[in-house]
């Protein structure tokens, strides 16, 4: 099977889906459901139309886009990702993994391969964190992890509903619908940037995963006295923001002290309130994020930083209100997967290595349905989640080579 992705027409694709931005290029911002991702939709459904799939949109927004293969009662073999971006990241985290799908089913169609079981690509709604302070939002869903009773209690940092802003979105639809049956899919792979260094690092152009990393979020809202910054003296204060400050710096200490490469923990959000220079912070609101592969270790941080917040407030007489946001078991890739991709990649004389996925990507979600795994390509300098990210041409056609080749193997 001779799979020639169209590697001009693929770039010029990236580059089109780069220009929905509330950035200016480099950089891409991309919230999901605002005006740049529901253009970035139409954009993409129109190029699914064009490659003749059937598309579908489900009630939270995830996008189904199938190619029915020769028995259509088939559970289909599924790949894609995510589009929308946080704000200030690059042009390839999540795209690649979407109009690379998309160039692997076109490059197969060229072929003149005919699948047995249909092929879908799939958009996920909410990969990021971003809007609605949880990661994977379309993805949870679809697999059960999230609720819709749970997906209902969500707001925005404006404080406006899940269901509202779907509303006014167009999305309709009962988020009861939106879950899969469990092996509604035959496989699901994802093609990925690293969003690490190793790859390049080792020269290795494809890496095939194995586990992806546990990942878990808190939201710390912590409440002193505010007060006049002229007048109330040192003494008496109750400054939020300092307790805040002693706290992140108790999250890199948990991260730190389990003595592992593989524990990370970052105090990405910090708002201060009122936020006036000649105020003394009364609120300060803090989203931390803490992930390992191991899950003892990385529950072990949670409760370290737990027990941090309650000795700073205790010290600094302010109030610290812990809440978990989430906290979600490591996947391990299936074999299913690792051995369709090795195999493509030996088809295709390219090399590969194993390696774990320390980002979370929504195939975290699809493994509690079905079975899934990933393939990364190398992004320079390891850089993700910044404007200077950055695949190159020959990694992302490898990339989209490799996926063809497993996706032909799987729908067979
Ligand atoms: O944060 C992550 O791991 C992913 O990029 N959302
Ligand atoms: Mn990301
Ligand atoms: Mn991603």
């Amino acid at each position: 099977m001779q799979i020639t992705p169209d590697l001009s027409r693929l770039l010029n694709e990236l580059e089109t889906l780069a220009s929905f931005s509330d950035a200016p290029a480099p950089a891409v911002t991309r919230v999901v459901f605002s005006a740049q991702d529901l253009a970035a939709r139409t954009y993409l459904r129109k190029l699914f139309s064009e490659a003749a799939l059937e598309v579908r949109t489900d009630a939270v927004g995830n996008t189904f886009a199938r190619w029915v293969g020769a028995d259509p009662a088939l559970p289909p073999v599924a790949t894609g990702s995510h589009t929308d971006a946080v704000p200030h990241a690059g042009r390839y985290d999540g795209t690649v993994g979407v109009l690379g799908g998309l160039e692997a089913i076109r490059a197969l169609q060229r072929s003149g391969f005919r699948p047995r079981r249909s092929i879908e690509l799939l958009v996920f709604t909410s990969e990021e964190p971003t809007r609605f302070g949880i990661g994977c939002l379309g993805s949870r869903m679809l697999s059960g992890t999230l609720s819709p009773e749970s997906a209902r209690q969500l707001r925005d940092g404006d404080g406006k509903s899940l269901e509202e802003i779907l509303r006014q979105a167009g999305f309709d639809g009962s988020l009861e619908n939106v879950r899969l049956a469990k092996d509604y899919y035959h496989a699901f792979v994802e093609l990925h940037i690293e969003q690490g260094p190793l790859l390049e690092l080792k020269g290795i152009p494809v890496g095939i995963v194995t586990a992806i990393a546990a990942p878990a979020a808190l939201r710390v809202t912590i409440e002193g006295a505010g007060g006049h910054a002229g007048a109330v003296l040192m003494p008496d204060r109750r400054d939020a923001f300092l307790a805040a400050a002693e706290i992140a710096l108790a999250v890199e200490s948990a991260a730190k002290g389990t003595r592992s490469g593989d524990s990370v923990a970052t105090t990405g959000v910090c708002k201060v309130f009122p936020g006036a220079v000649n105020s003394i912070p009364s609120r300060v609101v803090l989203e931390i994020d803490v992930r390992d592969i191991d899950l003892a270790r990385r529950d072990g941080m949670l409760s370290a930083i737990r027990a941090a917040c309650e000795t700073v407030a205790a010290k600094r007489q302010v109030r610290a209100e812990v809440e978990l946001i989430n906290a979600d078991a490591p996947a391990q890739a299936s074999p299913l997967i690792t051995k369709a991709l090795s195999a493509s990649c030996r088809t295709l004389g390219i090399e590969f290595m194993p390696m774990v996925s320390r980002a979370y990507h929504d195939s975290l979600f699809l493994s509690r349905i079905a079975p899934a795994g990933m393939l990364f390509i190398p992004c320079r300098n390891g850089v993700s989640h910044r404007p200077d990210e950055y695949a190159a041409p020959e990694d992302i056609k490898r990339g989209v080579q490799v996926l063809a080749v497993a996706l032909a193997q799987l729908a067979e």
